[in-house]
């Protein structure tokens, strides 16, 4: 049967009056009444952005993340954020078709099955190393002690066979480029983006920043050049004079400085969230507790594993994201013009009852039994460009709080949960995660 198509404005808009109410879209808990009235599908216009569908419809999600030729997530960061600027167009999310199969096989295997398992141990001494620096007895932000595990595990997926004294540098030049990233200055530049038709103004400190890392990372891949062999093992080994080595050298630095920032700040984030989380719940935290005394740790990680998912379906690091028209195309009945905006509001949806039993209940227990479905559960998107670190990110998390909680306790912080940042695109808790760590 011949679907009957409708155009973008036939479905009920949002008026730009009433732009403010899209920020429940991305407040935990909000309260969405009144965008609910406007149905599953709704289009706003707001001033200097695309057109944009607002979809809640799942066949819409599974269409927008898989139909990579009509729907561009590259031509969406391109446009209305400051990707090109952070990443440069040559990293991986900027590619498509068989370019970007190509990369993301070059990339992927040290972030999948084989080589996770021989991270266990790394990633225990990276937390051991750590936990003698935190308070005990006395408030903490988790999402600081996040940053320095993330940081910690990431160098050493990435550049473990650095020698000590350059390594220091890289760390000094990471710690100045993300001072930049995170700086007002750099905000108010990806504030004008949209405005500016997608143009990133440019921003010294961030240059200088990236340079900096890129080039201590160029520096050690001409020291491997020099003197090939050794016995490395980390992420650059595998590609520098290997049959990998397919970029120039400044290219390789940049995509290894991308997946740097990708899996960094979105696992700090993460580890404060579950942090708040668990505080915030005493039975979760006493499940865990009895699985840490009974020394069961199978036990241990499977509840840990329906922790991490309860809290990244209630938290994720971005509450939507979204894809650009490539060119005129059609999404299951609606006519979308070349350029329109297609957002998938995945917290809206990750709280939504049509997909999860009592919705806003943090109950880990729902994912002991069920695995997370691959369109309902999109805290790490969807299609060929899911998070390329989310297994990582995953077993990553399990690990570093195992270690944590078998020499600390949780204490128990009844009371409203930590709410996110105000005036944040991201969902990044607004006191940095703090509770308190007690010794076991
Ligand atoms: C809890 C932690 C993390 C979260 C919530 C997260 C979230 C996401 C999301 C939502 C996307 C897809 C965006 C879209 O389709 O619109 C993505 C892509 C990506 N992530 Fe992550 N991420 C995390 C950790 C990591 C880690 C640890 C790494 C690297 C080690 C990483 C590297 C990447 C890369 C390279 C992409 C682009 C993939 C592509 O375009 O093919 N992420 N991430």
């Amino acid at each position: 049967m011949q679907q009957i198509s409708i155009t973008l404005g036939d479905l009920p808009r949002l008026s730009n009056r009433r732009l403010g109410e899209l920020g429940a879209l991305i407040r935990p808990a909000a309260d969405r009444t009144s965008l609910r009235a406007l149905g599953s599908r709704f289009v706003v216009s707001p001033p200097g952005f695309p057109t944009m569908l607002i979809t809640h419809e799942i066949d819409d999600v599974r269409e927008v993340f898989t139909n990579t030729e009509d729907f561009s997530v590259g031509q969406l960061l391109s446009r209305v954020a400051n990707h090109d600027r952070v990443f440069g167009r040559e990293t991986l999310v900027f590619l498509e078709g068989e370019e970007h199969r190509r990369e993301r096989r070059l990339f992927a295997p040290p972030f999948q099955n084989k080589a996770l398992r021989s991270y266990e141990d790394m990633m225990v001494e990276v937390a051991r190393r750590e936990l003698p620096n935190w308070p005990v007895g006395e408030p903490v932000e988790f999402v600081g002690i996040g940053y320095d595990l993330a940081l910690g595990v990431l160098l050493e997926v990435l550049f473990a066979d650095v020698p000590a004294q350059r390594r220091d540098r890289l760390t000094q030049a990471i710690n100045q480029w993300v001072g930049a990233l995170q700086s007002v200055g750099f905000l108010v530049a990806s504030l004008l983006t949209p405005l500016l038709g997608g143009y990133t103004p440019p921003y010294p400190p961030l240059s200088r920043g990236a340079a900096a890392v890129d080039a201590v990372i160029i520096e050690e891949i001409a020291a491997r050049r020099a003197a090939p062999g050794g016995d490395h093992t980390d992420m650059l080994s595998r590609y520098v004079g290997t049959e990998l080595d397919q970029h120039d050298d400044a290219s390789l630095a940049r995509n290894l400085r991308g997946i740097l920032l990708g899996g960094y700040e979105t696992t700090a984030i993460t580890l404060g969230w579950i942090a708040v989380m668990l505080a915030a719940h005493p039975e979760a935290l006493a499940e865990l507790d009895a699985a840490v005394d009974s020394g069961d740790t199978p036990r241990l990680d499977a509840y840990l594993d329906a922790v991490i998912a309860e809290t990244v379906r209630l938290r994720p690091v971005s509450g939507f994201t979204g894809r650009r028209a490539a060119r005129d195309t059609d999404l299951n009945g609606v006519r979308i013009p070349k350029g329109a905006i297609v957002i998938v509001p995945i917290l809206a949806i990750q709280e939504s009852l049509a997909h999860y039993p009592d919705p806003l209940a943090f109950r880990p227990e729902r994912f002991l039994t069920d695995r997370p479905d691959s369109y309902t559960f999109l805290t790490f998107g969807a299609g060929p460009h899911r998070c390329l670190g989310a297994q990582f990110a995953l077993l990553e998390s399990r690990i570093l709080l195992r270690t944590i909680l078998q020499s600390r306790r949780i204490a128990p912080l009844p009371g409203p949960i930590e709410p996110p940042r105000r005036f944040h695109t991201g969902i990044s808790p607004a006191h940095n995660a703090r509770i308190t760590l007690l010794p076991r």
